[in-house]
């Protein structure tokens, strides 16, 4: 059992306080479908659901940015189904986003190598590019990671340097870290303070490598579609009795 707080106390979010950016590894939905009897592909869209509660329950809160991990560089090992399974779900989302987007000021972005996301998925990713632009930076922003992995962003966001050298727009002894940031898909936005995996797995899978650096981890046994508002308000009270130093002494 990790949940990290019980009883009472647990779930007491200090609004003034809040991370401006949480992160979520949106994992166990395979297990939460597996006891149901379910296939795999039930658990996904259960997951679907989940985000579509977090997302506006974190915006709601008062939360600036909600990063989720929706599928991975190494998703393509699974089989042809289900990779099927969570592209329809992401179309759906899409279609459904670019309806309501501008009416409930959500700003949508991607973050991943989207090179390889079938032709119809990417040009509804475009299509909510450009209502995001229309849309102050203000309003609240979801984040889907999609063909993502850390370490592929960081050589994409090499070579994009790399190129932009050799096009004189840049000179290697320029690179710092906060050029560098310019250069990832996550470009603009602040790191996230408090990453979350459910489903009891204490991993980071390759999930937002750079941004990490200083990020407090919250770890629940909650397989995603079970994950509920309750869980981000432990997820938060426990992040905001932890002591940050940033490498510093209090
Ligand atoms: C990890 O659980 C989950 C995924 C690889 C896919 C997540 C995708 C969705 C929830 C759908 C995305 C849709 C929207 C709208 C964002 P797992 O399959 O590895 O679970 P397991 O470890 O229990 O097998």
């Amino acid at each position: 059992m990790i949940n990290e707080l019980s009883g009472k106390q647990a779930g007491q979010v200090d609004k003034s306080r809040l991370p401006r950016h949480i992160a979520i590894i949106m994992d166990g939905n395979g297990r939460w479908a597996k006891k149901r009897g379910l296939p795999r592909t039930a658990g996904h869209k259960a997951g679907a659901e989940t985000f579509r509660k977090i997302a506006t329950y974190c915006k709601n809160l008062g939360v600036e940015y909600l990063t989720v991990y929706a599928f991975s560089t190494e998703n393509w090992k699974r089989s042809e189904t289900e990779v099927g399974a969570i592209m329809a779900l992401l179309r759906r989302y899409l279609l459904e986003a670019i309806d309501s987007m501008e009416r409930d000021s959500i700003r949508l972005k991607f973050f991943g190598d989207m090179t390889a996301i079938p032709p119809e998925l990417r040009s509804l990713a475009r299509e909510t590019d450009e209502i995001t632009e229309h849309l102050g930076r203000d309003a609240f922003q979801a984040n889907i990671c999609l063909n993502y992995g850390g370490r592929d962003e960081l050589l994409r966001a090499a070579r994009r340097f790399a190129a932009d050298c050799t096009a004189g727009l840049r000179k290697p002894e320029e690179l710092d870290e906060a050029v560098f940031s310019g250069y990832l898909d996550s470009a603009g936005v602040p790191d996230p303070e408090l990453i979350i995996r459910p489903s009891g797995e204490l991993r980071l899978s390759n999930f937002l490598l750079w941004q990490c650096a200083y990020s407090e981890f919250y770890y629940t046994d909650t397989l995603w579609p079970d994950f509920d508002e309750a869980e981000i308000d432990r997820a938060v009270a426990a992040y905001q009795k932890r002591d940050r130093r940033f490498g510093g002494v209090k």
